[in-house]
């Protein structure tokens, strides 16, 4: 009977923990939970014995990858994994998937959440503008650009896309217009969506001059990941530029400063919640299990993103 770890510091809804435990049980293993824990040793103590580990953006370091004596799978439920330490992973023989696609509607439907509040000049009663009409850039077309693709139909926008490893064909098949670079992008939009992952390329990519091409009243989402923007950049930016708003689903390490300069133009989260809906919980996580079970029984590693 092998031992499945769900390691959340941000939960799923209880739904979709049901969910997991039934696949978990139906499969003849055992579910171990470990929800909201406050501190890394708790996370250290909860992997010793087990066999697999469902985590969302929980960090999966070498530390814990040592700890973790027994450990043959880690399933991250979502798309992002750029908290775990693959390397690492792979260094203790450990197979690392994600669950790509599962959540991304939820994260498209915020993106979208966010840019009304934000053309509503964030509900003040004052009058504000309307997405109907508006050139939408989708920056990176993966799963939730498409969602994001989708979902701007309904509203009247003009859909643009860049994604440098997504061919232009792909995009266009979608009825978006697919542009040859992030600078075209940015130029051509009045609304940026984020869809980038975080890498070692993307890290302080979204900076003062890219997002300084963005015609006036520009307005910029982040549903992705707060490491790829150049915080200092836009900082600056959003000085000079007085028109451009920012709203962004991970708050930033500067909140404080953006929050305190930018008031009426700077909205965050108070904790990353574009998948934080129970539909987003129950397919990711399901899948998680799934996967794992798949694994352990059978071999099966598709999904895998380590080596
Ligand atoms: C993802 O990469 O799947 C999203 O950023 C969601 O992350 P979360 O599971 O921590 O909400």
């Amino acid at each position: 009977m092998a031992k499945i770890l769900v390691a959340t510091e941000k939960p799923f809804a209880a739904i979709a923990v049901k969910g997991i435990r039934e696949v978990v049980e139906q499969a003849g293993d055992e579910l171990i939970l470990l929800e909201k824990y406050t501190d890394k040793s708790q996370l250290l103590d909860a992997v010793k014995a087990v066999d697999a580990i469902i985590i969302r953006s929980d960090k999966v370091d070498n530390e814990v990858l040592d700890a973790a004596k027994n450990l043959k799978i880690v399933v991250r439920a979502g798309a992002g994994y750029d908290n775990v330490d693959l390397a690492a992973a792979t260094a203790h023989n450990v197979c690392v998937m994600n669950t790509p696609g599962q959540n991304s509607n939820a994260v498209a439907e915020l993106a979208f959440g966010m840019m009304v509040m934000a053309v509503r000049n964030f509900y003040n009663g004052t009058s504000g503008s309307e997405l109907k009409g508006k050139k939408l850039g989708i920056h990176a077309y993966g799963n939730v650009g498409r969602n994001v693709a989708r979902i701007a139909k309904g509203f009247g926008m003009e859909i643009y896309a860049f994604d440098a490893f997504c061919p232009k064909e792909t995009i266009e098949q979608d009825g978006v217009t697919a542009l040859s670079s992030a600078e075209e992008l940015y130029a051509t939009c009045d609304v940026v969506s984020l869809h980038i992952p975080a890498t070692a390329e993307t890290k302080n990519s979204i900076n003062y001059e890219l997002v300084g091409k963005m015609p006036k009243g520009g307005l910029l989402v982040n549903t992705a990941r707060k490491e790829v923007i150049d915080e200092a950049g836009l900082i600056k930016l959003m000085e000079e530029r007085t028109d451009l708003k920012y709203v962004t689903d991970i708050m930033p390490v500067a909140h404080a400063e953006f929050a305190e300069k930018f008031a009426g133009r700077y909205f965050s989260t108070p904790k990353k919640m574009g998948a934080q809906t129970a539909e987003a919980n129950i397919n990711a996580g399901i899948a998680a299990a799934r996967q794992i079970e798949g694994f352990l029984k059978k071999g099966c590693e598709k999904f895998r993103v380590n080596k």
